[in-house]
């Protein structure tokens, strides 16, 4: 199978320049101008970008969560993330009571076989830290190809700070990488009494129960373990403009501490919590939104390096029957979490791109070159030779206006909405393979379910 594609605008973190592509078995196997090659499949990208797909790190498909569990499977999720433009997702994979980290890893791979339609891997997220488990950490990292390692601050299964440290030494000797979800949960368990003494259990009390203070002190206090050992800390699904100032107090001491955001918190904001009709329940996550304060100064963290990754945090519920059923009488029950991983790179694009808040180059770096290297996946984020062709042809003009209708996620709503995009993926490619097209109204798939594979990715190597 080869594809030729012609005469589009390449895109790197750097830079762009007009050249062709062509791919074969896989791989980007030559770049120049005017190419005289012969393929089974040439695309006229004239007026295009030609973008390396991009690269999802935080979902959570499948994902058991507050008694019910994320909706997507590997076949809708990765149909969705290849109707995006996401052509590699980074997958949680949550660690059970006795398992071994491999054997978390086999369960979750085993519920992708033969579903995923685009690449995946995934970050073990440790919640049963038996000593034997932090021995793992080693193997993990260099021979299971998982180096990152997911820990949670919060919820029923979070670690104490005696595990985060034990992580951070373990990584810190292989090349691995924890991630932290940073709130602190003593703040919230003591919003909460207060709130329900009061009787204040609308969605809106979902973010007055997890304020800003309750992740600023998580990110200083992972940041200030970061600097005991030595180490290096990778803040998921950073919110806050409180966050992001510990995030950059650290990394302005040489701590490295690297940070994530997602288009939820650069773009929306806590008055959705208002919405009529039990509405608001639709964006109750965790973190919760914040007030524009914190999305420009978001944005700003991403414009000038402080923060080096835009990910989804996809973990999407029904509206109907799972979030106005479970918390109808209280923000605490209602699932956390909501679908992004189909519109994550059409609003980076218009949002930050076409707004002018970051540049073509920089959302590449946020969304594929600097996910994969913070990650360890050596074979994608780049147009470049040698690496594999996960290419969207992407046409900066394409109008389109966000409609749960015409998205693929297995859920009923989406939180944009009505949202009018300028800018949609073309054409989608996964190692070479044609997995999603513009159809004159949506983006249709037309890959293969089952050909996405698991990867193994690398240790860290610095940034
Ligand atoms: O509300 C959220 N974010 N749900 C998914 C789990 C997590 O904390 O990332
Ligand atoms: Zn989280
Ligand atoms: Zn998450």
């Amino acid at each position: 199978m080869s594809v030729l594609i012609k005469g589009g605008t390449i895109v790197t973190t750097t830079g762009r320049y007009v050249a062709d592509v062509y791919a074969e078995d896989d791989k980007i196997k030559s770049i120049g101008k005017n190419l005289a090659v012969e393929a089974d499949e040439t695309v006229d990208a004239g007026g295009k970008y030609v973008l390396p797909g991009a690269i999802d790190p935080h979902t959570h498909i499948s994902m058991p969560f507050m008694g019910t569990s994320a909706q997507d499977d590997y076949e809708t999720g990765t149909i969705s993330a290849a109707c995006g433009g996401v052509t590699t997702v980074v997958d949680f994979d949550l660690q059970q009571k006795g398992e071994s980290l491999l054997e978390a890893l086999e369960r979750k791979k085993s519920w992708a076989e033969g579903k995923a339609a685009v690449d995946f891997s995934l970050h073990p997220a440790v919640m049963d830290p038996r000593p034997e488990v932090i021995e793992e950490v080693k193997k993990a990292i260099l021979d299971y190809g998982t180096p990152s390692f997911k820990i949670f601050m919060v919820y029923d299964f979070r670690v104490d700070d005696a595990t985060m440290i034990k992580l951070l030494e373990e990584t810190k000797k292989y090349g691995g990488l924890v991630q932290v979800h940073a709130e602190n949960v003593y703040i919230i368990q003591h919003m909460n009494e207060m709130l329900e003494k009061e009787g204040k259990l609308a969605p809106y009390y979902h973010a007055v129960s997890r304020p800003n203070i309750a992740e600023e002190e998580a990110v200083s206090r992972a940041a200030k373990m970061v600097e005991l050992t030595g180490s290096r800390i990778y803040i998921v699904h950073l919110s806050s403009k409180e966050g992001l100032f510990k995030v950059k107090e650290a990394r302005d001491h040489g701590i490295e501490v690297f940070a994530e955001t997602c288009p939820q918190y650069l773009l929306l904001n806590e008055d959705r919590y208002k919405e009529a009709d039990f509405n608001g329940a639709k964006y109750v996550m965790s973190p919760p939104l914040r007030t524009e304060e914190s999305s420009e100064a978001l944005w700003g963290g991403l414009k000038g390096g402080d923060v080096q990754v835009v990910a989804t945090d996809h973990c999407p519920f029904d509206f109907h029957g799972k979030k106005d059923m479970f918390g109808k009488d209280d923000y605490k029950k209602i699932p956390n979490g909501a679908p992004g991983i189909e519109t994550l790179l059409m609003l980076m694009h218009t949002e930050g791109v076409v707004k002018g808040r970051i540049s073509l180059e920089r959302m590449v770096d946020v969304l594929s070159t600097g996910t994969a290297r913070m990650f360890g996946l050596k074979d994608k984020g780049e147009i470049i030779v040698g690496k594999d062709a996960d290419i969207v042809v992407f046409d900066p003009e394409q109008a389109f206006t966000i409609t749960q209708d015409k998205l693929h996620m297995n859920v009923d709503y989406t939180p944009y909405e009505g949202m009018k995009m300028t800018g949609m993926p073309h054409a989608v490619y996964s190692r070479g393979k044609r997995v999603a097209e513009w159809n004159g109204e949506q983006l249709a798939f037309v890959g293969e379910i089952g050909r996405g594979r698991f990867v193994k990715r690398e240790p860290f190597e610095g940034f």
